[in-house]
């Protein structure tokens, strides 16, 4: 037969747009080599929110005289934390494959190749066997880069050095836990094993760490953590891994730091290789197979979603990728819109960041003004954080009264930022957010205090 679509890759992209175009009545076929829901249902996004559960709970224990509560003896049970997380990770897969099943999407679980094309379609291999395609969606998603340092080779061949992949099956708490990239990844790692209880030290070749972040939040989120005993070498280069340690350059100088076990989270680089992209002439631009808006890449009826294109590398991105190139394939208008994607860092405390950054709205030449605002002006937020330091710092754009950003800390961040998205992607004006009634007593009340304090100013 004949699918009208053959997806490969079956992450949040691929396993999303098989369900749509299924559900919409078109011959589906989705192919996955390792496990349907890909890295962030398997070992990625949701396996470490499963963990850092866990240790917020610890947390909590620990700290809870703060609150009148006595809680004795708290302590983590690795093991158990693991299983549970694999719990967690079968539920939502089976929850997944019954998706696709009741979408009548058929699954094919190997490695897919693609061959070329003939008069009826493109065809692919998988395990051997032929399948042709009308179109073709690519949703391969990415892969943890590996830096070439000596020691890192071996390192993970002996098990010491880990990606995301392996430590989060990891059910022993290491002693010394050395992470290098503090960026997502090694942030939110570094947040459960200084729970757990590991010597945590992160080496970050940047000044600051969490990227891309608003810097004034990121120092919170630092001195946090240094509080709570990470120890951060920032604008540090690894330049060798040993045995039982990391040797790293700072400032001119050398250091060694004790490892037990290392996590290599440095960033992560597209899947393109070994797919035979080439043999269709799918152009790939700086390792990232290159697409248009409607997630078309330059041959019409091939689509790519998610990391694989490299444009946000975020899993709720993906989502919304597969959406646009499945409403384009079924002839809906569709384009994808990148101004209001939310991102989160789920530590304790969360970070939550949409749109314009005070850097980039200058860089575009926005006229435009800044409200920080402490987090104590939540009732919600006084009541459940003792010593809380979390702020809420929103972007308005002078000349239209519209909110173009909006980046906070302090916990409930993760949640509330979708709202701060909606208000952005509607383009809705101070006087727009003026009129919405938030519930009170919530954390999310600090949009609006932010609000108002624009015009008190
Ligand atoms: P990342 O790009 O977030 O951070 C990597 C960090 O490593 C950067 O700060 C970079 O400066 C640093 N770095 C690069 N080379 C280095 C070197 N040789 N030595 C020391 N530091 C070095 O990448 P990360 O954390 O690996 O995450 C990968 C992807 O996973 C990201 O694209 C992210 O979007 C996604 N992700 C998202 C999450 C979320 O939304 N909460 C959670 C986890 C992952």
């Amino acid at each position: 037969m004949v699918y009208d679509l053959i997806v490969i890759g079956g992450g949040p992209a691929g396993y999303l747009a098989a369900e749509r175009a299924g559900h919409a009545g078109l011959a589906t076929l989705l192919i996955e080599k390792r496990f349907i829901g890909g890295v962030c249902l398997n070992e990625g996004c949701v396996p470490s929110k499963a963990l850092l559960y866990s240790a917020k709970l610890l947390d909590g224990a620990k700290h809870s005289e703060k609150y009148g509560v006595t809680v004795t003896n708290a302590s983590i049970d690795q093991e158990a934390v693991i299983a549970r997380k694999n719990k967690v990770v079968k539920t939502l897969v089976t929850g997944i494959k019954g998706k696709l099943k009741k979408s009548k999407v058929t699954i094919v679980e190997a490695a897919a190749e693609i061959q070329g094309k003939n008069t009826e379609g493109y065809e692919i291999v998988a395990n051997g066997v032929n399948y042709t395609g009308r179109r073709l969606l690519i949703a391969t998603g990415s892969m943890p880069v590996i830096p070439p340092i000596p020691g890192v080779k071996e390192g993970i061949e002996k098990g010491k050095v880990l990606t995301n992949r392996e430590i989060l099956d990891l059910t022993i708490v290491p002693k010394f836990l050395v992470i290098v990239g503090g960026g997502v990844i090694g942030l939110e790692m570094a947040s459960y094993f200084n729970s757990a209880g590991s010597k945590v030290t992160v080496i970050e070749m940047l000044d600051n760490i969490a990227g891309n972040t608003d810097h004034e939040i990121s120092d919170i989120l630092l001195k946090n953590y240094q509080k709570k005993g990470v120890e951060f070498q920032l604008g540090a280069k690894v330049t060798k891994v040993l045995e039982n340690a990391v040797v790293y350059e700072k400032g001119g100088q050398i250091f060694e730091v004790p490892a037990e076990k290392i996590l290599m989270s440095i960033g992560r680089r597209p899947a393109v290789n070994g797919l035979g992209l080439d043999r269709i002439g799918v152009e790939v631009e700086r390792g990232k197979i290159k697409v248009n808006e409607k997630g078309q890449t330059n041959i019409p009826e091939v689509y790519a979603a998610g990391d694989v294109n490299g444009n946000s590398m975020l899993a709720h991105t993906a989502y919304r990728e597969a959406e646009v190139c499945i409403n384009n394939i079924l002839g809906k208008k569709d384009i994808m819109r990148y101004d209001a994607i939310p991102s989160v860092i789920y530590t304790n405390p969360e970070v939550g960041c949409v749109g314009e950054t005070e850097e980039s709205a200058k860089n575009k030449g926005i006229e435009f003004e800044a409200v920080k605002l402490s987090m104590m002006y939540s009732g919600r937020y006084v009541a459940e954080n003792e010593g809380g330091d979390g702020i809420c710092k929103v972007l308005i754009d002078k000349k239209h009264r519209k909110l173009i950003g909006v980046h906070m800390i302090g916990n409930y961040a993760s949640e509330i930022i979708y709202g701060a998205g909606l208000m952005i992607e509607t383009e809705m004006r101070v006087n727009d957010i003026k009129e919405l009634v938030f519930p009170h007593p919530t954390v999310c009340e600090i949009l609006r205090e932010a609000i108002f304090e624009f015009d008190n100013k």
